[in-house]
């Protein structure tokens, strides 16, 4: 069993690139989702909206708000902040 799992993923490794490149994001045309792909995906792979609830949501984007002040990322607009939050929260888990 675990080793059919690491041949599957030595496959997809060799196949895709298990990078994770690129997810599907839920309206991925939306301006919201654009602006997401391009904000959030600075530091790491992009994360799936649905890696957390509309309720985990807030304290993860203070920490990632948090994390940008300490790298010297320009912080987001108010609006940018809410179109980010409300974009995460719409297609949260
Ligand atoms: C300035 C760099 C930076 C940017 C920009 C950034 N992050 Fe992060 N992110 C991090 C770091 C560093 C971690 C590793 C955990 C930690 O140190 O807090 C992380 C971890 C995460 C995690 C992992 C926690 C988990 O649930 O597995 C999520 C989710 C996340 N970021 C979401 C976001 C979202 C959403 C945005 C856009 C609003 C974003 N990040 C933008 C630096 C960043």
């Amino acid at each position: 069993m675990k080793l059919r799992f690491g041949l599957l993923c030595l496959i997809a490794i060799v196949g895709l690139g298990c990078t994770a490149r690129s997810i599907t994001l839920p309206d991925s045309e939306s301006s919201a989702a654009q602006l997401y792909s391009d904000k959030c995906s600075a530091c790491h792979a992009l994360p799936h909206p649905k890696r957390h609830s509309a309720a985990e949501w807030p304290p993860v984007f203070k920490l990632m708000e948090r994390r940008m002040r300490e790298r010297h990322v320009p912080a987001f607009s108010a609006e940018q902040r809410s179109v980010l939050l409300g974009y995460l929260q719409d297609n949260a888990r």
